[in-house]
């Protein structure tokens, strides 16, 4: 299921990352985080660990590749596959992937093999329209995709 929402600024992607994280309190699993530099898959991931109560400063993990963030009985595990793009099998990432009680986002989903392209519960491509607006292009599970449309 499919679905398009319009990011005026900064404000209302906060808003869009706080009602991901009330959805995340039924199932976890993993996000996928594409579009290009400067898009906001960073930010985003920042808002939603803030909207989901982790205290930590959320940086990008473009250098490090993955970070974790552990919030109350579960965690966030931050992914940017950037640097590494087909070398994903050497890192044994899966286990995190396959978890279903952690959250895992994974900005540049589009270097993960053709195996793992169908794990997203939930997958965000970001346009970027203008300086501070931007077009979410959602497709993902039915009850995540839904819930959204009624609530915008
Ligand atoms: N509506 C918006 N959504 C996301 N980012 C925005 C928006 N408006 C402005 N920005 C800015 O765009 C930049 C996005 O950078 P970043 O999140 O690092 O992108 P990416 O991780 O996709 O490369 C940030 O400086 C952010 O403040
Ligand atoms: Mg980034």
């Amino acid at each position: 299921m499919q679905y398009t929402y319009n990011i005026d600024g900064l404000e209302d992607l906060e808003l869009f990352a706080n009602k991901i994280a009330m959805l995340l309190k039924r199932d976890k699993g993993v996000i996928f985080l594409d579009g290009e530099l400067g898009a906001g898959k960073t930010t985003f991931t920042q808002l939603l660990g803030k909207a989901l109560g982790i205290k930590q400063v959320i940086t990008s993990p473009t250098f490090n590749i993955f970070k974790r963030y552990e919030f109350s009985d579960s965690a966030l595990n931050h992914f940017d596959l950037y640097r590494i793009q087909d070398n994903v099998y050497d890192q044994g990432f899966e286990d995190y992937w396959e978890d279903t009680n952690e959250i895992s986002m994974i900005e540049w989903s589009s270097y993960l093999p053709e195996e793992f392209q169908e794990m997203a519960i939930l997958k965000i491509n970001i346009k970027i329209i203008d300086e501070n607006k931007r077009a979410l292009v959602l497709d993902g599970q039915d009850w995540i995709i839904q819930a959204l449309k009624e609530e915008m």
